[in-house]
């Protein structure tokens, strides 16, 4: 989604802000630009379609001198990305502003804007605020108050930077609903999206909160919140290291996190066991009293998260002996529903910005739940700050849209959640010292299924020319059968469906030919006989199966049938064993057919607006 950085500093920032956006580009993106101020009153800006290396090239050709600037990746919602459409935004060469979110009455002060005779040069939401800017600025205002009085104006979701061309001191920042971070240095102050951006200036920064402005000047930074009161907010070291969002020697970054999935599993785990037994502190000190109190559990959540829930209803189901429902954050938060009672809401998200989620905890808080809690992978995200409890997913910065690392940690988070739901429950003593050896052996299991990369890539082959693909599981394979479907889907672009293989005969049996491939996750469990008995419902018709078992599954590779054989581990640890060979199937395919895998066309990392 939409990237934002600026700069205010003693040197030219030119260079700042292009690196900045460079390390923003993991979060999607069509269109990018860059706007500096030479002088008063002189604004420079530069915007190009495609790539940040474009607009690199672009300014190396036309340089921007100056040491005050705001840049931007834009990542399409109103209008096609084009140039045209690309922030940042200017109004009558008096001020240039760049957002991320949308705003939601864009139309009506379109309208008004129109009559006052403002010229509208792109179909963009953004171009509103900047005219709306321009007025309180033209009223008289100064660019704090012109920003505060027209933030009270939109309705929406929004991270701006603004600079008024006749105020060259300050840069000035708002936030609601967007994430935006401020990060301070030495003479010099920075504003973006995220900390990565910023990493080769900065580690020391500023989590702007919900409703706050921010007046950044090269000496000092000053905020207020909603209320208008001047706050403190906390400074915080970030101890990412510099090429904490760097490829390596990977040829993608998915590929190198999904190679780093022991690590960080062994990482997640870290410090949250000890002997036999889980931490009872890891999910805060209040957490294991509440837990005993619980009585239903609801999951939210988007995407690949999504799917995690899925995993952990069965999980929270069958050992912790607790009712578990599972919803899309954007469907839950726009319905009615009734809270169980003594429900814990538990929301699961990598990047815990998407607006979804966010909006669905929101919801939650107001309607009744016990507690929520937040598993997420980034531990100053609004998810976050917002839960009453937390578990962090140690995954590391994932830059690769399709989330691998981040599912698997998820994954063992609510392994680590359904073990402190079950004690005391349907978990004893000797059931927890069997639960947590399992997950003490992940790291090596997930290491040995690594080595099927090479097998992978050649199975791939049998994939690139087709259209379709079906994924089939049952019992806890149905959702990793959807994770697998999602990864083919959204880097190769080829259309992928799964299905609980007991529902195939219900209506997509009529899908299977020759042409069809059907790929089944099929460990050696209790659902293996009816598995089987589908994948025959499926050769019977000629369909190709891509069968992914377990040594000890009885399946013979025959005509038409190709089985892929994975080491043999406990039910458990199965939906994260299954997974890897899933993300490498859909890795292949895609860098066979030669499309973006980073990042893959229409899609962003972190989803902040609706
Ligand atoms: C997964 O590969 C996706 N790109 C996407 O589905 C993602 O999982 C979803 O947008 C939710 O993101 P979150 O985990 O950051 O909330």
């Amino acid at each position: 989604m939409c990237g934002i950085v600026g700069a205010i500093a003693q040197r030219p920032v030119a260079a700042i802000l292009l690196e900045g956006l460079k390390r923003l580009e993991y979060r999607g993106y069509d269109s990018a630009g860059i706007a500096i101020l030479e002088g008063p009153g002189q604004l420079n800006r530069s915007r190009t379609l495609g790539k940040v290396a474009r607009l690199a090239e672009e300014v190396a050709a036309h340089p921007l001198p100056g040491l005050t600037g705001i840049a931007h990746t834009r990542w399409a919602t109103h209008g096609e990305p084009a140039t045209h459409n690309a922030h940042p935004h200017i109004c009558r060469d008096r001020c240039t502003i760049v957002h991320n979110g949308i705003i939601e009455n864009h139309e009506q002060l379109r309208a008004a804007q129109r009559e006052a005779g403002h010229r509208f040069t792109s179909e963009t939401d953004t171009e509103v605020v900047v005219h709306a800017i321009y007025d309180q600025l033209a009223a008289g205002h100064d660019l704090l108050e012109a920003v505060r009085n027209t933030a009270a104006e939109l309705q929406g979701a929004y991270a701006l930077g603004v600079i008024d061309t006749q105020d060259p001191e300050r840069l000035v920042a708002a936030r609601e609903g967007s994430p935006l971070v401020i990060g301070i240095g030495f003479g010099e102050h920075f504003i973006a999206s995220d900390v990565f951006a910023l990493l080769p200036v900065t580690h020391r920064f500023i989590f702007l909160e919900e409703g706050d402005i921010a007046e950044l000047t090269r000496e000092r930074v000053r905020i207020w919140d909603r209320d208008g009161h001047l706050v403190e907010r906390p400074v915080k070291t970030s101890n990412l290291a510099l090429d904490a969002a760097e490829r390596g020697e990977y040829r993608h970054y998915m590929l190198k996190e999904i190679f780093e999935q022991p690590q960080a599993i062994a990482d997640t785990l870290d410090d949250r066991l000890s002997g036999n037994r889980l931490r009872p502190e890891c999910f805060g000190n209040e957490a294991e009293a509440l837990f005993a109190e619980i009585k239903a559990v609801t999951i939210v959540a988007c995407g690949t998260s999504y799917h995690a829930a899925q995993v952990a209803r069965y999980w929270i189901e069958a050992f912790a002996g607790l009712p578990c429902s599972v919803e899309v954050a954007s469907e839950y938060r726009y319905r009615r529903h009734v809270v169980p009672e003594q429900a814990l809401f538990v929301t699961l998200s990598q990047s815990g910005e998407t607006a979804d989620t966010l909006a669905a905890l929101r919801q939650a808080k107001q309607s009744g739940y016990r507690a929520t809690l937040a598993i997420c992978n980034v531990p100053e995200s609004s998810l976050v700050r917002e839960s009453d409890l937390v578990l962090l997913t140690h995954a590391g910065p994932e830059i690769g849209v399709a989330s691998t690392k981040a599912f698997t940690t998820q994954l063992v988070a609510l392994l680590l959640l359904t073990l402190a739901l079950g004690r005391g429950r349907d978990i004893d003593e000797t059931e927890e010292a069997r639960l947590v050896g399992l997950l003490r052996s992940l790291p090596l299991k997930v290491e040995e299924v690594l080595r099927l990369d090479e097998q992978i890539a050649m199975l791939a082959e049998s994939f690139v020319d087709k259209q379709h693909t079906l994924f089939l599981g049952r019992g806890e394979q149905y959702p990793i059968a959807m994770e697998g479907a999602l990864k083919l889907k959204e880097i190769s672009y080829i259309h992928a469906e799964a299905y609980p293989a007991g529902e195939l005969k219900h209506g997509p049996l009529a899908l299977i030919d020759e042409q069809m491939p059907v790929v089944a996750v099929a460990p050696n469990n209790a659902l293996l006989e009816k598995l089987k008995s589908n994948l025959e419902e499926v050769r019977a018709r000629g369909g190709q199966l891509y069968v992914f078992a377990d040594f000890q599954v009885p399946l013979d590779e025959t005509d038409g049938v190709n089985v892929i054989r994975l080491p043999e581990t406990d039910d458990l640890l199965d939906p994260l064993i299954f997974t890897i060979p899933l993300q490498l199937l859909a890795y292949h395919v895609a860098v066979l057919k030669g499309t973006d895998v980073d990042q893959p066309r229409n899609l962003a990392k972190s989803v902040t607006v609706e």
